[in-house]
């Protein structure tokens, strides 16, 4: 008789709970990646199992930045860690860059992951719709292979995101089961994806269709978790709504975006269900809901923001976190992907 197939979770079940999540520092971070990301990295520091979160700049240099600001970038990401709850004791807090296992496996995984598999990324549709494709850099085609070394360099069972990068971690897990089957070996988890919360994807305040982005060209769109007190109050009164009262059900928001995208981020900064939101102002105009979002956010963004600025005085200690995190980083990935060189039939790479 054979052994019967092991389903994903069970497989998953056999490796140690970890989780690691990565943000690029590709701009400042918004209010989307508070809520869809840094939020719940917290939460599951505060949860006892081992987290290790990562600045993704090889991630960021697959389009244009500026070095000079990609390092500030990458410190001002590590200081709105910090200052959201991360603690660099508890967590391990690093940049990509400085744990070499990551390019090292990425290139294996450029060599298990098929052309076909990077070319359905949404992402990359995205990023290369109506502009031309032969002019993205190979890495931006790559990107979701280093992303599944970030997480399988260190076995990583569980990855908090946003609902953006669903996708992305089924390729992950295609990649991981790709590589135990070509190698028949039960090496790599088949890390399972996180998305939980009320604002698993915010939108922009501008367009209801379109996600809240570090990128948008229109600063109007986001909130940074840079913006003073007065700048986030500017920017929710300015948002983009319709002329309707809140309605009593979340079925009724169905075909009202923009509606909805504001109630999810109450709900989001509240710690509340939408339907809570809902049960709270319905019947309300914008003209009452925005005030109180905008208090409500003030109240949660600012001592964030100014615990960032704090950190942002002292660089050289924010570089002295990072290079902290990325031993400990290290000495989980290295034998990790040293024992990948000697499955694939190389020699481990020297350090
Ligand atoms: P990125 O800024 O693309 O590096 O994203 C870092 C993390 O933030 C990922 O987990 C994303 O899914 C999450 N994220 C980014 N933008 C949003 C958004 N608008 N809403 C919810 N989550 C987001
Ligand atoms: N691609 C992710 C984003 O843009 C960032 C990222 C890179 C990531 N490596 C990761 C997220 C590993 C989770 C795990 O949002």
């Amino acid at each position: 008789m054979s052994e019967p197939v092991q389903t994903p979770q069970t497989q998953t079940a056999a490796f140690p709970a970890r989780i690691f999540s990565g943000i690029q520092p590709s701009g400042g971070l918004t209010l989307g990646n508070y809520l869809g990301a840094l939020k719940r990295f917290v939460e599951k520091q505060e949860e006892g199992i081992e987290t290790i979160y990562c600045l993704v700049d090889m991630h960021a240099i697959t389009v244009w930045q500026e070095p000079e600001k990609l390092r500030q970038q990458t410190r001002e990401g590590a200081a709105a860690f910090i200052a959201a709850g991360i603690d660099p004791a508890r967590s391990i807090l690093f940049n990509q860059s400085q744990v070499s296992a990551h390019a090292e496996l990425a290139w294996i995984f450029n060599c298990v992951a098929r052309m076909g598999w990077m070319g359905r990324m949404t992402q990359w549709k995205d990023k290369t719709a109506g502009k031309n494709a032969e002019a993205a850099s190979l890495g931006l085609f790559a990107y979701p292979a280093l992303m599944a070394a970030d997480i399988l360099a260190y076995k990583a069972t569980h990855v908090p995101v946003g609902e953006d990068q669903k996708q992305h971690l089924e390729l992950t897990r295609d990649i991981a089961t790709k590589f135990n089957n070509d190698y028949g070996v039960n090496f790599f988890p088949i890390t399972e994806p996180v998305i939980e919360g009320a604002a698993t994807r915010v939108m922009s305040l501008r367009d209801g269709s379109k996600k809240m982005s570090k990128s948008d060209p229109s600063d109007q769109s986001r909130i940074n978790l840079t913006d003073t007190a007065d700048a986030i109050a500017a920017k929710i009164r300015k948002a983009k709504t319709d002329p309707e009262p809140l309605p009593e059900t979340l079925e009724a928001l169905k075909e009202r975006p923009e509606a909805r995208n504001l109630v999810n981020i109450y709900a989001g900064l509240s710690g509340r269900t939408a339907a809570d939101v809902l049960g709270e102002f319905a019947g309300a105009q914008f003209g009452t809901f925005k005030p109180a979002l905008a208090e409500l956010a003030v109240s949660v963004l600012a001592p964030i923001t100014t615990e960032m600025n704090r950190l942002m005085a002292d660089p050289a200690e924010i570089d002295r976190i990072l290079s902290a995190g990325a031993d400990r980083a290290e000495a989980i990935a290295r034998p990790i992907v040293d024992e990948v060189y000697e499955i694939v039939g190389m020699v481990r790479p020297r350090r």
